[in-house]
């Protein structure tokens, strides 16, 4: 198994599933430099580990974050442009471009604080679930900043523009129930059920053929921005590259299955992986 060694994150891989634990747990996870150095190099080494099959990111102490450190993000690189240029890119590449399109399917778990910056990874990640206990927060305008980097654009993007300016104008804090009223977060759970469920889910992703469902995130992720005729076009295009890059041939392995064996109901759950006719694997 890979060695996974950094100062401010935590990785750890059991059953399949990839820990991607922020872990300053005495300064409530707030993002240092360090520690985006640390993450996009983290996940980008997990999204090529076999151990991994489905990536978590969640935060340790019982916080998930407290946004971008204000001392050492912001303060301390007022007057080192070199440094917070370097320290934006990493923090931007993690946050979003890996995350929104990981090759590997990923879940945010939230539990305490979930606050400013720490919304880019919460709403890049592909399901998010949180302890009803958590605390959400847009605090960026009561400290007289935007919610910058893509906050502002990735709230727009998930919740409806109702929500997402009361929440940003007004910097309310929120629980895990009113997270998942709003569309923030998949669902909520009690505190005390938040990583059993988070697992259950990550089980569920792991049935799945992962070529299926790399697919099939990358696509209802590229449509929303396509007119009809790019995504007819895009769609077809994506279901044919299925056919070359699925190991598991899903398509004729699921209607061997259904049709021929009757093994299973597609509409109620996945076709059995690694159960492709051994001619057909040649
Ligand atoms: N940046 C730097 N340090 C932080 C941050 C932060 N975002 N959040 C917490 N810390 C530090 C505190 O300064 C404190 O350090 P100290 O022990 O050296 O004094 C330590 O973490 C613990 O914080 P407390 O405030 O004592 O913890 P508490 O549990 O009472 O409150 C809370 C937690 C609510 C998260 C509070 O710390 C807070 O409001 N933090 C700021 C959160 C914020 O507004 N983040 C947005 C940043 S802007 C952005 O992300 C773009």
């Amino acid at each position: 198994m890979a060695e996974y060694n950094y100062e401010c994150v935590k990785i750890e891989i059991r059953d399949g599933i990839g820990w991607a634990i922020m872990n300053r747990p005495e300064k409530r996870n707030a993002m240092s430099p360090q520690l985006h150095y640390d993450m996009d190099d983290a996940l980008g080494r997990l999204e090529t580990d076999p151990d991994a099959r489905v990536v978590v990111v969640t935060g340790a102490g019982g916080n998930f974050s407290a946004g971008q450190d204000l001392k050492k993000f912001f303060r301390e690189l007022e007057n080192d442009p070199f440094e917070r240029k370097k320290a934006q890119r990493h923090a931007n590449s993690w946050r979003w471009q890996r995350l929104y399109n990981y090759d590997k399917p990923t879940i945010a778990m939230i539990h305490g604080y979930c606050v400013g910056g720490a919304f880019m990874q919460l709403l890049a990640t592909d399901f998010a679930i949180a302890a009803k206990t958590a605390t959400f927060s847009l605090s960026e305008v009561n400290w007289g900043i935007l919610p910058g980097a893509l906050v502002a654009k990735v709230i727009s993007d998930a919740i409806l523009p109702r929500h997402a300016l009361y929440y940003a104008c007004l910097g309310d804090p929120f629980d895990g129930d009113e997270a998942a009223r709003i569309g923030m977060i998949n669902y909520a759970v009690p505190e005390d059920e938040l990583e059993a469920e988070t697992v259950k889910l990550a089980e569920r992703l792991m049935k799945k053929s992962p070529a299926v469902l790399r697919a099939t995130k990358q696509a209802v992720r590229q449509v929303r921005t396509m007119d009809f005729d790019q995504a007819y076009d895009y769609l077809a295009a994506k279901g044919q590259s299925i056919k070359v890059g699925d190991a598991e041939d899903s398509y004729n392995t699921g209607l061997r299955q259904f049709l021929d064996e009757k093994s299973y109901k597609p509409t109620f759950e996945p076709f059995k992986l690694g159960t492709l006719l051994s001619d057909q694997r040649d």
